[in-house]
């Protein structure tokens, strides 16, 4: 990373690891966390507002922009994640109501403002359904002009979650999704592939959560919400950063390995609805050679990540100071 801060927004559905993401950005020194666009997801977009208010509250974030969005996806009817993500959409941790109030602008409107007032390209970072990107992109075209990148979480090549082949976010709304990979910027897609792989050991855990810092606590107490397989010792199971690991990627991006491959989202009704299709093939198949190929986007995908490096990365960002 050179000198100079990385401006970025971050549009998300918070959602417990969306909290994750935003602890991870408002204290990482590279980053400059410009505003911060809600839309619904893991539970509707009043909820995301309130949650990502708090967050950035109990991060004791400078004042940054907050706005609501989109209260569905284009097509589709919203359908939550709450079984993951708890009834209140983040964790159900018993946080106060915050003092905060988000802009009087919708999020496609702040987006715009930010993106084209940064005096750098700006990276946009969507870990929610791309419903309010695809919105942006459609009706300001012309902000692409000042988009250095787009790393969003969403997708899978191997294995998704919503469905056996599809990623919550991008199967919650794929319309959206497939308009943002024909975005004419640099896109990079932080899959379920590596978005699962990043675990912050269990005794990490548990100095997060007896933290006297409301931040590095609120970490420790998310992160708990996350348990994936149980720590060796059985009773400290360690918990997924998930969308903060596609923080991480724009903070390291060496921590990262991707490949530019050609990726297209799955519109058909049905089974295969909402899955990415990353075509890792190594010359055309019949279907090209018969002339029946497509024009798909080409997409940096996330195909490994250096664990430990992301691990240590949060841990320090986190429990580092504030401001
Ligand atoms: C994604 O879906 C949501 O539940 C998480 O916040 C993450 O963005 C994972 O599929
Ligand atoms: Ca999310």
């Amino acid at each position: 990373m050179t000198g100079q801060t990385v401006p970025v927004i971050i549009d998300c559905d918070t959602g417990v690891d969306d909290a994750l993401a935003l602890l991870f950005a408002v204290r990482h020194p590279g980053l400059d966390l410009r505003a911060v666009t809600c839309v619904a997801g893991n539970t509707d977009v009043d909820g995301v507002v309130r949650n990502t208010l708090i967050v950035l509250e109990q991060a004791g974030a400078p004042d940054i922009p907050v706005a609501r969005g989109a209260g569905r996806p284009l097509v589709e009817v919203p359908r939550s994640a709450r079984h993951v993500h708890g009834e209140d959409g983040m964790g159900d941790l018993g946080l106060p109501a915050p003092a905060r109030t988000p802009v009087e602008l919708d999020a496609v409107a702040l987006l715009r403002r930010e993106i084209l007032a940064s005096p750098r390209p700006v990276t946009l970072i969507p870990t929610a359904p791309l419903t309010n990107i695809a919105l942006l992109l459609r009706t300001h075209p012309e902000v692409t002009r000042n988009i250095e990148r787009i790393v969003f979480m969403g997708g899978a090549v191997a294995c998704g979650n919503a469905t056996p082949v599809a990623e919550f976010n991008v199967w919650h709304d794929p319309e959206a999704a497939a308009m943002l990979l024909t975005a004419d910027v640099p896109i990079t897609m932080y899959g379920l592939d590596v978005f699962q792989r990043v675990l912050v050991p269990g005794p990490d855990v548990r100095r997060l959560r007896a933290s006297t810092e409301p931040g590095a606590r609120l970490a420790g107490d998310l992160l708990a919400h996350r348990p994936a397989t149980p720590d060796e010792d059985g009773d400290d199971p360690a918990g997924g950063i998930g969308d903060a690991g596609a923080v991480c990627a724009v903070a390291d991006p060496e921590g990262l390995t991707t490949r530019l491959l050609p990726v297209e989202v799955s519109l058909a009704p049905g089974p295969t609805r909402g899955q990415t299709l990353v075509d890792r093939r190594p010359r055309p198949g019949e279907a090209e050679i018969h002339g029946g190929g497509r024009e798909q986007a080409l997409v940096d995908v996330a195909l490994d990540v250096d664990v430990d490096r992301y691990v240590r990365l949060y841990l320090d960002t986190v429990e580092g100071p504030v401001g």
